[in-house]
């Protein structure tokens, strides 16, 4: 596939109703994954995992992009194939995570830096060379008492901007992601606060390091209360409380808007995006780029066996679809019996 410009390359990702795969999960994350359904991550484990995903009927149709792990992208399929072929043969472009973690910010135990600016440069060359189209940076913000803090979402979001303009040098769409976390006891106007100034944050340092907003894809958090808050919200107001944050905060250029699941559930992720969508009246797309939203299932139904691919395959092929038609409006709780 050619692209003769990173606003090309944001909108193939997100057309359609397509959305995005995350499955860069770091060793660590995987590993924590795989405990779930005793499975030992070994690399083997890990690449027939990810294979499995990859070489699914689902792919198709459903998923404009696929977000890789260092070791993903350098890994071959038993019959030679790289995995970064089975994606594209999918037609959904490979990306890569570029950040490298946490670091406590200014000596703080709860808020943190993400790390992985120092050998950015080098690191985005090998990685078109190795032919990702686009690129993912995360960064936490926590709520707490007296937190998430100016300082804190301001080096964040500049961290982020620096990393945007890095990628798009090498001619690869970043996608920006400023995770509020949901862990907390907090309100759904807390997380509205934070989130919104999150957003404000970051595009003001994507315009001062003159990123091209064009040529990005923003992976903001749903506006939802904190998992330990008293009350939950329904789904309207999750679903109004998310579009007006973002109308208030993400200039119109912006092709599209991913949002990660963030610890909702598989239903829950889709609910919410499916009723933005039915709001409707923004100028981007507004679409999914899910991790544990579209592995759940998936990964419980293979619990490392061989003779399980299939179920498992079908499982994360049904929730590919359910959230390209989210990503449409057009879902309905029918769909899932
Ligand atoms: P979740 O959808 O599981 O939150 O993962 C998305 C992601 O890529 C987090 O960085």
């Amino acid at each position: 596939m050619n692209f003769s410009s990173l606003s090309e390359i944001a909108k193939y990702i997100v057309a359609d109703g397509k959305g995005i795969l995350a499955a860069d999960e770091s060793n660590p994350t995987c590993k924590k994954r795989f405990d779930s359904i005793s499975v030992e991550s070994t690399e083997e484990n890990r690449r027939d995992y990810r294979e499995l995903l990859f070489t699914s009927e689902g792919m198709k149709k459903n998923i404009g992009g696929v977000i890789l792990f260092d070791e993903t992208i350098r890994q071959h399929s038993d019959s030679g194939k790289s995995l970064v072929e089975i994606i594209v043969e999918r037609g959904a472009l490979p990306g890569i995570k570029v950040d490298k973690g946490l670091q406590p910010f200014n000596g703080s135990e709860i808020e943190t830096l993400t790390q992985g600016l120092d050998d950015l440069d080098e690191r985005c060359a090998e990685y078109a060379a190795l032919g990702a189209k686009f690129t993912k940076w995360r960064a936490v913000i926590s709520i707490g008492q007296n937190i998430p803090s100016q300082e804190c979402i301001d080096a964040n979001m500049e961290a982020l901007a620096s990393y945007a303009k890095t990628a798009q040098k090498h001619g690869m769409v970043p996608i920006v992601e400023p995770e509020v976390l949901i862990n907390g006891e907090h309100s759904i106007e807390d997380c509205y606060d934070a989130t919104s100034r999150s957003i404000k944050s970051l595009f003001d340092y994507l315009d001062s390091y003159d990123v091209d907003i064009s040529g990005t894809i923003l992976k903001p958090n749903m506006v939802t209360p904190g998992l330990d808050h008293a009350h939950a919200a329904t789904v309207e107001e999750v679903a109004e409380a998310t579009v007006k944050c973002l109308n208030d905060n993400v200039p119109t250029e912006l092709p599209g808007i991913a949002f990660l699941s963030g610890g909702q559930t598989e239903i829950e992720s889709t609910e919410h995006l499916n009723m933005m969508n039915k709001i409707g009246g923004f100028p981007w797309k507004l679409s999914f780029s899910y991790g544990r939203a579209l592995q759940a299932s998936a990964l419980s139904a293979w619990l490392g066996k061989k003779e399980n691919i299939s179920a498992a395959q079908d499982a994360f092929s049904h929730r590919a679809e359910m959230n390209k038609l989210a990503s449409l409006g057009k879902w309905s709780h029918s769909l899932e019996e």
